[in-house]
């Protein structure tokens, strides 16, 4: 456990940087990627080592189908990989794997892979890996609007009872906390389509630093920096969540 006064509770995390770590080696981006899995294995053990209970990665986005066939297919061969090889850890560690995103779009062999190890890991409390696969944060909300319209046209919901709560109950993961801190590497300034409804008040940290090159001290610089946070959620001094607004159904 850290010795700093105040870990978040889930980190959510733009990994970004990698097509650009191998093109300053003159190596194919693919070998970014490679090189990011260790990343993300590291941050996953600095995560359980430090406290922190959610660990999101947004790892494919629904735009980055727009990418080259063999990057897309390089990716999800890696995901496959990530799975086989770390699936014992999540069992040593007690850790359950969950997924975001437009799972069905992914090819059909990463579906069973998935399924497979999110069902095997289903009972575990000792943290949470979620993986935004396919994820795109407004298809997020589209879903749960499409969800929440045919509440109402069954006649099991009002359209006046439907407020912020209603809302997060039909995300694709509705009971996690909302991220505390975003990361995201390799300098953009920007959310691209990720947790849009979720990281209403979450702290942002970028860093500069590529994807690959993030490794357990650049997460502890990103911890360090998250415990100097004073977090009001509109209040004037620091307070835990965001306060309970009282306002009409429209
Ligand atoms: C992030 O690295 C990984 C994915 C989006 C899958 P990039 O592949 O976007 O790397 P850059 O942004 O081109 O450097
Ligand atoms: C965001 O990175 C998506 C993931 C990290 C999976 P991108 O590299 O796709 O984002 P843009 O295109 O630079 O905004
Ligand atoms: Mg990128």
């Amino acid at each position: 456990m850290s010795d700093l006064p105040k870990i978040p509770r889930h980190v959510a995390i733009i990994m970004d940087g990698n097509g650009r770590w191998a093109n300053q080696r003159g190596l194919p981006r693919l070998r970014g990627h490679e090189e990011g899995a260790e990343s993300v294995r590291a941050v996953i053990r600095a995560c359980r080592e430090v406290g922190v209970h959610y660990l999101t990665l947004y790892a494919f986005s629904v735009e980055n189908w727009v990418r080259p066939r063999m990057e897309i297919r390089g990716l999800m061969r890696l995901l496959r990989k990530f799975l086989q090889e770390r699936e014992h850890e999540l069992h040593e560690n007690r850790v359950r794997l969950r997924v975001i995103g437009r799972v069905h779009d992914l090819p059909l062999p990463v579906q069973h892979g998935l399924s497979r190890v999110t069902k095997a890991t289903a009972s575990y409390d000792s943290g949470q890996l979620i993986l935004a696969l396919s994820y795109g944060g407004r298809a997020e909300l589209a879903h749960a609007v499409r969800a929440i319209a045919r509440d109402v046209e069954a006649g099991r919901l009002a359209p006046d009872a439907i407020d912020e709560r209603t809302i997060g109950a039909h995300l694709y993961a509705p009971d996690i906390p909302d991220p505390d801190l975003l990361i995201r590497t390799s300098g953009e300034m920007r959310l691209s389509n990720f947790l849009l409804w979720q990281i209403a008040y979450t702290e942002l940290y970028v860093t500069n630093v590529l994807w690959p090159d993030f490794r357990e001290p650049e997460f502890a610089k990103a911890m360090e920096a998250y415990s100097h946070r004073h977090r009001r959620f509109g209040d004037t001094k620091d307070r835990d969540t965001i306060p309970e607004v009282k306002h009409a159904g429209r």
